[in-house]
């Protein structure tokens, strides 16, 4: 039951579970910003930024304000649902600088080593095959690129696990919200 309503493992929901998810994070987003945490991730104007599981894009007006006119914002995600309430956000909010993207099979259509800094928040538990997935985020990172990677709903010991059975991203610090990794060298 709580895997049904959290996604852990599943990569992609059902469409009613995202449109109910996407319901209720309108409600949320009107309470409780969510966003507040990118303040924390020293992101610049100019970079080149991804919000990996971006879901309905609670993240992407703030992300847009911090990269300026000069960076970019792509927002990408598995699901299509994800990628047309975006796209109708940009749309609405006229948020030049962002692009929606669809990942498929793991990969997603970002160059090698183009990405300044990803985060990825509240999605963690959701992906079925972790290493894969961190090594699509390390393919697209810049060597000195930063990931921000929150637990989702799953303990953290198991979000680091997977993180460091990846090989390929190091944790640079925790907090209690988040993790901050580094490609491994
Ligand atoms: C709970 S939502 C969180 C959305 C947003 N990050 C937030 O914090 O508001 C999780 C999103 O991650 C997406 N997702 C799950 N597995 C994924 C994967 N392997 N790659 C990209 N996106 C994924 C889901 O489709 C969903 O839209």
């Amino acid at each position: 039951m709580r895997a049904s309503i959290f996604g852990k493992g599943m990569d992609r929901m059902s469409d009613p579970a995202f449109r109910l998810m996407a319901l209720i994070f309108k409600l949320r987003d009107t309470f409780i910003r969510k966003d507040k945490v990118l303040d924390e991730f020293g992101i610049r104007p100019g970079q080149h930024i991804a919000d990996y599981g971006c879901g309905p894009g609670s993240c992407i007006r703030k992300a847009s304000g911090l990269v300026g006119q000069e960076g970019k914002v792509y927002a990408v995600d598995i699901h299509e649902l994800a990628v047309e309430a975006v796209r109708k956000r940009i749309e609405k909010e006229n948020l030049r600088n962002v692009t929606a993207l669809m990942a498929a099979n793991g990969i997603c259509p970002l160059e090698d080593n183009s990405i300044d800094l990803i985060y990825a928040l509240d999605m963690f538990h959701m992906v079925a095959n972790p290493e894969t997935f961190l090594k699509e985020l390390h393919r697209i990172s810049k060597p000195d690129g930063i990931l921000f990677i929150d637990n989702g709903h799953q303990r953290r010991d198991a979000a680091r696990e997977k993180i460091l059975a990846s090989g390929v991203w190091e944790i640079a610090q925790e907090t209690p919200r988040y993790m901050k990794c580094r490609p491994a060298p």
